[in-house]
Order: C-alpha cells, then structure tokens, then sequence
C-alpha cells in the first residue's frame, strides 16, 4: 500500500515536471508562430520637414504612423505630400530631381510631383496627404 502510494507521488511528479518542461519549450514557440496584434495607431498629422531645409525640386522621406511618406517641394515651390507606397506592387518611391517627379525604382513607374501617373506600369495615383505649413514646419495629414 504504501509503495503504491510512492508509485503515484513519484509519477505525480515526473508528470508534472514533464508538463512543466513541455509548456516551457512549446510556449516561446507559439508565441514566435502567431504573429503579435498590430493595432495601428491612426496618424493624424505628423511634422513631416521644414520649410528652410527643403528648395526648390526637392524631396524628403518620413514616416506617417506606420507608412513611408513622402514630401516633395516642386520646381515652382509648392509642397505635396503622399504616402510612398507604389500603386503598382507597394514598393517604396522616391522623389528623382533628374525625372522631375517620383520614381518607383521596382519597374520604372514614374509619377508627377503632384501623384499622378506619368508612365510605366501604375495603375493610379499616388494617395495624397494634405500639408499644412506652419511658420517654418511642414506637416502632413490625411487629406479629406
Ligand atoms: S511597384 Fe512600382 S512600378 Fe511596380
């Protein structure tokens, strides 16, 4: 009876050791496999450059909450702003002095200073952000 007894204590104890080394090596693991929950916080505006760093034929990266963005100063001095993602395939443009607009380096799109396409393979414009200039600052914000 009382080996019985020992039995089960001793087993109650490798269960529970093998249940514990279990959840410790399969927990870090699942958590590696699901992916975390990305809640994106909604920009509203952000201070996207300065006016004084920017001349004429210009432009600047930044970030808008979660997104590349991209301002630009065109030729005749007018600010516009836009989330760089290609509408193509989603790759990131930049702004190209040379081209006098915004590039797409993937497949060669070509966009207008003010988003539009020029050439190459995307289908619509760029999405616009609204730029509010302030004294010196330059912000952007979701157009309306
Ligand atoms: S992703 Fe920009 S042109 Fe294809």
């Amino acid at each position: 009876m009382e080996d019985k007894n020992r039995r089960s204590f001793i087993n109650m104890i490798l269960g529970g050791g093998i249940f514990l080394v279990s959840g410790s090596v399969l927990y870090p693991v699942v958590k590696f496999m699901t992916p975390p929950e990305v809640t994106e916080a909604e920009t509203s505006s952000v201070l996207a450059g300065t006016v004084d760093t920017m001349g004429p034929g210009t432009g600047k990266a930044f970030r808008f909450g979660s997104k590349p963005g991209l301002l630009v100063r065109t030729e005749s001095g007018e600010f516009t702003a836009f989330i760089a993602i290609c509408t193509h395939l989603g790759c990131i443009v930049q702004h190209d002095k040379e081209k006098n607009g915004i590039w797409c380096a993937c497949h060669g799109g070509l966009f207008d200073n003010f988003g539009n396409v020029v050439s190459g393979p995307p289908p619509s414009p760029l999405q616009q952000l609204k730029v509010i200039i302030q004294g010196n600052d330059i912000y952007v914000s979701k157009a309306d």
